[in-house]
C-alpha cells in the first residue's frame, strides 16, 4: 500500500486519533481533551473544550521561537510600483498596534468587524488583529458592489468597517470611500465607525464623526496580548453565493481551521516553514483567507502579497518575475490567469526568461483546470501541475494530490484522490452510492472535518437546509461529478445556479433579482455560458414588458449598469438578449439548462414537457446576434 492509502487508511480507521494527533502542531493555551463532540447532531464541533489563539499561533509562537526577523510577507505592487517585505517581528508589531485601536474604539471578543480592502498588508494586519482580540472578520470583496457590501453589514452587523480610500485595478483606481459610504447608508445595521486607511494614490475626504484615518487610530492604543478563545469560537465569516440574492455567511471556527491549515501545507502542498508560498488570489476569497493569510503564517512560511494581474500589470511575465525574484516554492492560483498568460504568450517567451528553479510545484483551484491550459504549463515549466477541488464551505482542499506525502499519477481533468478528513461519496437522486465511473451529486459523509464550516452565521436552519437535507447522513457540495477506479475524481458541473466566473464563484439567482426590478423586465433568466478566458460569464435573458418600446442598446445599456451598481464588475455582466418569450415545462420552470446548451452550441434536444418548441428559434436568434 503506498504512503497516502496507508494514511487515508489510518484516517478512516480512528478519525479521533488522527485529528487529535495533528492537533499537536497547534500551541494551546488549553489542550484539548475531548477531540469531537457530536451531541448536539446534526452540528459537530472539533476540540470542544481546547483554547487558542489564531495570532498567537500564526505570529507570535514564531517571533518566540527566534524567527522575528523571517519575512512574513512579501507585498509586491505592480500597480503602485511598491514592493515590501515584513518580518514576522514587525507585522508583530502592526497587528499588536491595530489591534489597540480596535479595542479603544470599543471591538472586544465576539464583535463582528468588516474588512473591505484591497491587496495591501493592512489588511492581513486588520483581519490578525482581530484573531488577537477575538474579533471576528468579516472580509468583502472589493470587486463587490455597495448593495452587496449592505447586505453583508445587515447579516452580521458588524461594530465597525476597516476600508482603504482606495484599490488600484489594471489601469484605473478604483475609489473605495463612496462605494462604502454608499453601502453604509443603504445598510438598516448602523455602522458607528469607519477606520480608513489613506493610500498615498489617493486620498479620500473622510466623514466627520464616522470616519477615523488609520493612523490617527493608531496613536496612544493599549498593546493587547492576544486572547484564548474557545476552539469553536468564530474567527471569521466569509459570505459566499448560493441559489439566492441573499448570500451565505459561512462560519470559521478557530481550533479546527488552525489544526487543518497547518496539516495541509506540508502533506498537500509539500512546503516547509520558511518556504516561499504564493496564493495568487485576493483576500476577499477562500483561498486568500486560507493560502495568502493564514496557512502560511501559522505554518511558518513566507507568504506573497500580489496587487495586480495575471497580464497587463505590466505584462504576461509578471508572475514569472515574481517566482524568481523571491524563490518562490509552490504558486496556487485559478486557471483562468494562466489562460490570460497563455493567450498572452503563447510560446512561453517570458518564462524563459526567468530563472524558476525554485518553483517545485504549480496548483490550481476555483474552476475546472482545462486540460489544454494543464498541458501548456507541464509542456512550459516542467513541473508538476496540480488541479486540487474545494470550496468556501471546506476551507481546505478536500480533495488533491498529497504531494508531501505521495506524488500520486496525475491524471488531467482529475483534481485526483480524497483527503484525509473527507470520505467522498458520488449518490444518485434516490440517495445511494452509484458505481464508479456513473455520475452523481458529489457528497462527502459527515463529520466533516476540521476547519470546515461548522454552519452558517445565525442561519443553523438553512445550514441544514442547504447542505444537509437531500442526502442526509451526507454533506451535499452542489457539485456532481465521478470516481474512477482508482478513486480518481472528477468536477463536472453545479447542480444549482451558481456559476464561475474567472474563478470567482456567483449566483445567476441573484442576478435574476437584479433583473427583474428593471422596471421593463417582465420576465427574465440568467445562464452562465461557456467563455475562454473566464471558464464561464454570465447572460441575461429577459421578456419585456407590453408597450416598452426602448431600444436594444438602451435596455442592454440599462441592464448591465444595474448589474455593476448591484452586484459590482467582478460579475463580468456584459450580455443580455431579449426574446419574446422563455422556454418553459408546463409546470412552468424555465429550461435554463437548455438554453444553456443553445448558448454554448453544444447538443440539445427538444425537452418532451416544453410549453411551446417555437421559442428556442427566437432564443437562438437572438443569442446568435449576441456572439
Ligand atoms: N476591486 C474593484 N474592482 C474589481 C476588483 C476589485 N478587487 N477585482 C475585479 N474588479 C473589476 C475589474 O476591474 C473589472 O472591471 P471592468 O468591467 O470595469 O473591466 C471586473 O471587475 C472584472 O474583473 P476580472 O474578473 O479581474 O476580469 P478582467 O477581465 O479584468 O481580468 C483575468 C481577467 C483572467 C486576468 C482576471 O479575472 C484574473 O486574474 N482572474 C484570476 C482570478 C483569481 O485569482 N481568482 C481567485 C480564485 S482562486
Ligand atoms: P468557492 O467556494 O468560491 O471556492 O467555489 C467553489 C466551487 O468552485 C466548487 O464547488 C466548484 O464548483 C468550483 N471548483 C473549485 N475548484 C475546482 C476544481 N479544481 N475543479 C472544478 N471545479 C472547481
Amino acid at each position: 500500500m503506498g504512503s497516502y492509502k496507508k494514511i487515508y487508511q489510518s484516517w478512516k480507521e480512528d478519525q479521533l486519533k488522527f485529528w487529535q494527533k495533528q492537533s499537536e502542531g497547534i500551541d494551546w493555551e488549553k489542550k484539548p481533551q475531548k477531540i469531537l463532540d457530536d451531541s448536539n447532531l446534526p452540528f459537530y464541533k472539533w476540540f470542544p473544550d481546547g483554547r487558542l489563539n489564531t495570532c498567537y499561533n500564526a505570529i507570535d509562537r514564531h517571533v518566540l521561537s527566534g524567527k522575528g526577523n523571517q519575512t512574513a510577507i512579501i507585498y509586491d505592487s505592480p500597480v503602485t510600483n511598491i514592493k515590501k517585505k515584513i518580518s514576522y517581528k514587525q507585522l508583530q508589531g502592526q497587528i499588536i498596534q491595530f489591534s489597540g485601536a480596535l479595542k479603544k474604539l470599543g471591538v472586544s471578543k465576539g464583535d463582528r468587524v468588516i474588512i473591505y480592502m484591497p491587496m495591501i498588508p493592512e489588511a492581513i494586519i486588520a483581519m490578525l488583529a482581530c484573531a488577537r482580540i477575538g474579533a471576528i472578520h468579516s472580509v468583502v470583496f472589493g470587486g463587490f458592489a455597495s448593495t452587496e457590501l449592505a447586505t453583508r453589514i445587515d447579516d452580521c452587523q458588524p461594530k465597525l468597517i476597516v476600508s482603504a480610500s482606495c484599490g488600484h485595478e489594471v489601469n484605473k483606481i478604483i475609489k473605495y470611500k463612496p462605494l462604502l459610504d454608499k453601502a453604509v447608508e443603504l445598510a438598516k445595521h448602523k455602522v458607528e465607525k469607519c477606520i480608513i486607511f489613506q493610500r498615498e494614490s489617493h486620498q479620500a475626504p473622510l466623514n466627520t464623526g464616522q470616519d477615523i484615518d488609520w493612523n490617527e487610530a493608531i496613536k496612544n492604543v493599549p498593546s493587547p496580548e492576544p486572547l484564548p478563545v474557545e476552539a469553536n469560537h468564530p474567527l471569521y465569516i466569509l459570505y459566499t453565493s448560493g441559489t439566492t440574492g441573499k448570500p451565505k455567511g459561512v462560519v470559521r471556527d478557530n481550533g479546527g481551521h488552525a489544526v487543518s491549515l497547518n496539516w495541509s501545507m506540508k502533506n498537500i502542498y509539500d512546503v516547509e516553514p520558511g518556504d516561499v508560498y504564493w496564493a495568487a488570489s485576493d483576500i476577499g476569497w477562500v483561498v486568500g483567507h486560507s493560502y495568502i493569510v493564514y496557512a502560511p503564517l501559522i505554518y511558518g512560511c513566507t507568504s506573497v502579497l500580489f496587487e495586480g494581474k495575471p497580464i497587463g500589470t505590466p505584462d504576461a511575465g509578471t508572475f514569472w518575475r515574481i517566482i524568481s525574484e523571491y524563490k518562490v516554492s509552490v504558486l496556487f492560483t485559478a486557471p483562468t490567469a494562466l489562460r490570460a498568460v497563455k493567450r498572452d504568450d503563447p510560446n512561453g517567451d517570458f518564462i524563459k526568461k526567468h530563472d524558476l528553479l525554485s518553483l517545485k510545484s504549480l496548483f490550481l483551484a476555483g474552476e475546472r483546470a482545462d486540460p489544454d491550459t494543464v498541458s501548456w504549463l507541464e509542456n512550459k515549466l516542467k513541473i508538476p501541475i496540480i488541479d486540487h477541488w474545494w470550496q468556501t464551505e471546506t476551507g481546505w482542499p478536500v480533495a488533491s494530490n498529497p504531494m508531501g506525502i505521495e506524488a500520486l499519477p496525475i491524471k488531467k481533468g482529475s483534481p485526483t484522490v480524497a483527503m484525509p478528513g473527507y470520505n467522498i461519496n458520488v449518490l444518485s437522486e434516490d440517495k445511494i452510492e452509484v458505481e464508479r465511473g456513473s455520475l452523481g451529486a458529489i457528497s462527502i459523509k459527515l463529520p466533516l472535518p476540521p476547519g470546515s464550516l461548522p454552519t452558517l452565521w445565525n442561519a443553523d436552519e438553512r445550514y441544514i437546509e442547504s447542505y444537509l437535507t437531500s442526502f442526509p447522513g451526507y454533506y451535499e457540495t452542489g457539485d456532481a461529478g465521478y470516481q474512477d477506479e482508482d478513486g480518481y475524481l472528477y468536477i463536472m458541473s453545479r447542480t444549482d445556479d451558481v456559476i464561475n466566473v474567472a474563478g470567482h464563484r456567483l449566483s445567476t439567482g441573484a442576478m435574476e433579482e437584479v433583473l427583474s426590478n428593471h422596471q421593463d423586465v417582465a420576465e427574465c433568466a440568467v445562464i452562465g455560458v461557456s467563455d475562454e478566458l473566464k471558464g464561464q460569464v454570465p447572460m441575461g435573458l429577459v421578456c419585456l414588458n407590453k408597450g416598452c418600446n426602448k431600444s436594444y442598446e438602451t435596455i442592454s445599456k440599462e441592464i448591465i449598469a444595474l448589474v455593476r451598481n448591484e452586484i459590482g464588475p467582478v460579475a463580468s455582466f456584459k450580455l443580455v438578449a431579449i426574446v419574446p418569450a422563455l422556454p418553459k415545462t408546463r409546470s412552468g420552470k424555465i429550461l435554463r439548462s437548455t438554453i444553456r446548451k443553445i448558448a454554448d452550441k453544444t447538443e440539445w434536444e427538444m425537452p418532451a414537457t416544453v410549453d411551446d418548441p417555437m421559442v428556442f428559434q427566437d432564443i437562438e436568434k437572438a443569442i446568435d446576434a449576441l456572439r
